[in-house]
């Protein structure tokens, strides 16, 4: 082997080992590639604020205090605070483990007077990634806390990577359904649905119900399935089923429309086209209750063929705004 050769190769190993020597040293300098372990470029209370009012849909459900209109889901104004209390129940260390539990295992503790309806916001159809978990996590620390990402971070391994919705098979219709006749199922009030009697979606129908505008972006269609065929559940907060009766003796069942200091609204669902109204004063009231069981029908299973049933879940699943 010549020894000009050994040269050449000697040369090219330093131009090389001084290329990569800079190119590391860019990096280092320019914050990018990761390394370190304290990359946490695009988690901040900021950002995680977009993502909550944005594709999260966190506030399709929640409001923060004036922020937002959602009610059918606690009010996550002060929720760090709130944490705090929860934990003397839960048993959790600090308010930010409860919050990291509330959205990894949402059904783990569920606040009282709500129904077990949040997801998985790490599986469809939300679909967010740790990285944005942990940017809304920022986030709710600020409200009544203050933002750590320090802190925050130490919980990163115990929330799913998500975004790929790798956990769960892709769902299917066991029958081919079609969602533009859901869509007429829902909102033919003569027909054996007639879901439009009592709820809105496409901004259009009743708003004695859970509004349902945009619901296929937070529920996945199993949850359909089960709203529809076994209403009673889970019941929706605010949507409670109260059994009443008047001074005369007469007994009613409904839900609470308007709850004023002498009165209340009651809206009644007496089999016909429409919803009644009842108002009574609150002195006309002998006895009052809530209940257990949905005033949402529980005999679609009967009314519904399964091939109309599934064209409903999958006219739902389709509205994703
Ligand atoms: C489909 C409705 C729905 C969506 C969407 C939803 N949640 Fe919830 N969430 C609920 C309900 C209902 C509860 C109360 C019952 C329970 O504890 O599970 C709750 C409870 C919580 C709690 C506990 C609150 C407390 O007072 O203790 C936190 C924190 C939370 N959600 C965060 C989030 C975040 C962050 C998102 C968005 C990434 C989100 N939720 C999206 C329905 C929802
Ligand atoms: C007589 C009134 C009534 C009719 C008719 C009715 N629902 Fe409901 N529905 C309710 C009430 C009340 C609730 C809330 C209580 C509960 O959770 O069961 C509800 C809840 C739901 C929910 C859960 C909403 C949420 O916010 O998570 C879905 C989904 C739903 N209904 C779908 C339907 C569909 C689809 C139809 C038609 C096949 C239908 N409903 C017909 C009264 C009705």
């Amino acid at each position: 082997m010549s020894k000009s050769f050994l040269l050449i190769v000697a040369f090219t190993c330093i131009v090389l080992g001084l290329f990569v020597g800079i190119c590391n040293y860019v990096t280092q300098v320019s914050g990018g590639g990761g390394s370190g372990g304290a990359d946490t470029g695009g988690i901040s209370a900021e950002v995680g604020k977009e993502i909550y009012f944005g594709e999260g849909q966190c506030s399709t459900c929640h409001k923060v205090g004036g922020e937002g209109s959602a009610t059918r889901c606690p009010d996550h104004e002060g929720v760090f605070t709130t944490a705090m209390n929860r934990i003397k129940e839960t048993g959790e260390s600090s308010p930010l483990e409860y919050l990291v539990s509330s959205i990894v295992e949402p059904q783990a503790y569920i606040v009282k007077g709500f129904g077990k309806i949040m997801p998985k916001v790490y599986n469809p159809p939300i679909l967010l990634s740790q990285e944005k978990i942990l940017a809304v996590l920022a986030y709710l620390q600020t409200l009544g806390g203050e933002e750590d990402i320090e802190a925050l971070m130490k919980f990163k391994d115990a929330i799913p990577e998500g975004g790929k919705g790798t956990d769960e098979k892709p769902w299917e219709a066991p029958l081919p359904a079609d969602p533009v006749a859901g869509e007429k199922l829902f909102f033919d009030i003569n027909g054996p649905a007639g879901c439009v009697k009592c709820h809105t979606i496409m901004n259009r129908g009743n708003t004695v119900c859970p509004n349902l505008n945009g619901i296929g972006a937070v529920q996945k269609p199993e949850y359909f399935v089960e709203s529809i065929l076994q209403p009673s559940a889970v019941i929706v907060n605010g949507y409670e089923t109260v059994y009443l009766v008047d001074t005369d003796g007469v007994p009613y069942s409904g839900i609470i429309k308007r709850d004023t200091e002498d009165e209340i609204d009651l809206a009644v669902d007496e089999g016909g086209k429409e919803i009644s109204v009842y108002t009574f004063g609150k002195d006309e009231i002998e006895e009052m209750q809530k209940q257990d069981v949905s005033m949402m029908p529980g005999n679609f299973a009967e009314m519904l063929s399964t091939k109309q049933l599934y064209d409903i879940v999958t006219f739902l699943i389709s509205q994703k705004s």
